[in-house]
């Protein structure tokens, strides 16, 4: 391809609200155009590397025995009212009715299109496993858009579904995919993490993440150096510090109130100075869960985790209440609450009361006494409260201890590029997706689903490999493996040579890209830095004595070579 017949329109400046890099260098190299709120058009060099990505993606799902679909991204509503989800989709989902009045959406993503055609199709154990997959459009409505293609609402994804007959089967057909996605990444020239990862409102149960570590991420995974833990913070779970239970004073027959005027916080009670430190205090929290009023106990010095607050009670909507939600149902404000004496059956407006394990067993805590500037000392827990549900509700911070070794937890901003789950019988069941085994019984069938965002694949890489000259492509999935520049159009000699050059490299099947441009050799080398073309081949004065440079973009390296020889050094230095 040559430079003159392609569509670049590279840019000098950085466009006003481009944060990320990725966002940045995609848009001053020409890779994309932003359509409105997050749509992107995709120009040619980032539509080049998309198929690329694609191809890679493609291989590894053939490779582990995936069979290549294509469904319609266009949904109607029937298949999400049978699964149950049509209901609590929110705002996401891209929904309309067509002109006969009937309910449709735009695919946000596939398991009811797929177990709707499983159910069809799928009629007895022999015909299991099955793993199907399509490369297609997504449409999400999402509420911040941004980053470039970090975070859009139409995106390629792969998406993956396993059919299994059991919970062995599904293991095999999930690790299969575990290990397909290592090499995909690979592959691609990320360098990710998996992460243990909560479901979320997929239902399910194991959940793994592939991460990327880049601050341009949304989410936060925490991380222990020592043994390789790793889990997103949604899920992470860190050794609970053993606490000597009372070391300020001996347990109370009861609780007992004292004055408190003016404390309103954890930190401000610690400095009261009566021996209440974070860790001996009850923290009581009052959220609104699915329109109910619902009471949250956390040690002091712990922050809760809504995303294991909602997994623990299965609610769809957590909020924290009004401060006159809260006055109604406990008759003080926040700061002097607690939960002492308080039965959630027995009680008018509460209709839950939590506690975090850690507080198990604890004595002689302080905590609120529903009673303006008024608190409690000496609460057993054991005596005092009457949770209905213990729970893992514990957000864990840096530097928490490690629950697996005795290392310590660090967080870390990061960025989802791939997510696999065990989806069980939960689409299978809601839609009657059955096989029958050996006896003639009816089983459903136990899934998997699995999903790669290729646009954002490509952001990704573009955070980890760029530097201030612009973008740095693995030769895997650059748009063009080599980029001829010649520095002077003019000079017959070096345009000679550079043709010669650009035929034999593409002969010996490489993916060439030439530089025809009428242009000052430093304008063709910034623009050059800024696309990320692996391999640059620079064709000057030095044709004279029959020599070129080749320059590696990751190092900056460059050598002089033989002008017959550089397809040779090229494919030693850079295919081996
Ligand atoms: N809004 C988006 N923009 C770009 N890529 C996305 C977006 N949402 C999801 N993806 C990609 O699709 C993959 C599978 O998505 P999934 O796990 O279903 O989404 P989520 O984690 O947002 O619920 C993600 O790992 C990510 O690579
Ligand atoms: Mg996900
Ligand atoms: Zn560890």
């Amino acid at each position: 391809m040559k430079w003159t017949s392609l569509f670049v329109p590279t840019t000098r400046e950085v466009p006003a609200g481009a944060e990320a890099s990725s966002h940045q260098l995609l848009l001053r190299a020409g890779y994309i155009r932003q359509v409105t709120a997050g749509v992107y058009a995709l120009l040619p060099l980032a539509q080049r590397m998309r198929l690329k990505i694609i191809d890679i993606i493609r291989d590894e799902m053939n490779n582990i025995g995936g069979q290549e679909f294509m469904l319609s991204a266009l949904q109607p509503a029937e298949i999400w009212k049978e699964s149950g989800r049509w209901h609590t989709l929110d705002e996401i989902a891209f929904r309309f009715k067509d002109r006969k009045n009937a309910e449709m959406l735009l695919g946000l993503t596939h398991e009811e299109a797929f177990t709707s055609l499983a159910r069809n199709g799928l009629n007895s154990y022999r015909q299991l496993p099955q793993i199907w997959y399509q490369i297609q459009t997504k449409f999400r409505d999402e509420a911040r858009p941004k980053s470039g293609l970090l975070r859009v609402r139409e995106f390629t994804m792969k998406d993956a579904y396993s059919f299994d007959f059991d919970q062995a089967g599904l293991d095999k057909s999930f690790q299969a995919h575990y290990e397909a996605y290592k090499r995909i990444f690979t592959r691609c020239g990320l360098t990710f993490t998996a992460v243990d990862a909560s479901s979320g409102a997929m239902g399910g149960s194991q959940s793994t993440e592939f991460m990327v570590l880049t601050d341009a991420g949304e989410d936060t995974v925490v991380i222990c150096s020592s043994c390789g833990y790793a889990a997103n913070t949604e899920k992470a779970i860190a050794r609970a510090e053993q606490i000597t239970n009372r070391e300020n004073s001996p347990n109370e027959a009861r609780p007992e109130t004292f004055a408190t005027p003016g404390i309103k916080t954890i930190e401000q009670l610690a400095a009261f100075g009566v021996g209440a430190s974070a860790q001996n205090q009850i923290k009581t929290l009052v959220f609104v869960l699915d329109q109910k009023l619902t009471l949250i106990l956390m040690r002091g010095d712990h922050e809760l985790n809504e995303t294991k607050l909602l997994a623990a009670t299965g609610a769809q909507n957590a909020r924290p209440a009004l401060e006159h939600e809260i006055v109604t149902a406990l008759g003080a404000r926040p700061g002097s609450l607690g939960a002492v004496g308080l039965r959630a059956s027995e009680h008018k407006h509460i209709d839950k009361i939590l506690a975090d394990q850690s507080l198990s067993e604890r004595t002689g805590m302080f905590t609120g006494a529903n009673q303006d500037d008024v608190h409690l000392r000496g609460v057993d827990v054991t005596r005092d409260l009457a949770p209905d549900i213990w729970a893992d509700l514990r957000l864990i911070g840096d530097g928490a201890p490690c629950a697996f070794c005795e290392g310590q937890l660090s967080l870390r901003k990061a960025l989802e590029i791939g997510h696999i789950f065990k989806l069980g019988t939960r689409y299978s069941e809601s839609m009657g997706a059955y096989v029958v085994d050996d006896q003639g019984n009816r089983q459903p069938l136990i899934m998997g689903s699995y999903g790669i965002g290729v646009e954002r694949m490509m952001a990704a890489i573009a955070e980890l490999s760029h530097d201030r000259g612009g973008l740095i492509w693995p030769l895997s999935v650059a748009p063009f493996q080599v980029l001829i520049v010649p520095t002077n159009t003019s000079d017959t000699e070096v345009m000679d040579a550079a043709q010669s050059t650009y035929q034999s490299l593409k002969k010996m099947g490489m993916d060439v890209l030439l530089d025809d441009r009428d242009e000052r050799a430093g304008v063709k080398f910034n623009d050059a830095d800024l696309i990320g073309i692996p391999i640059r081949v620079t064709l000057g004065k030095k044709v004279r004595d029959g020599l070129a440079e080749v320059k590696d973009r990751a190092s900056g390296q460059s050598e002089d070579v033989a002008l017959a020889d550089i397809g040779e050094l090229i494919s030693k230095k850079f295919f081996h």
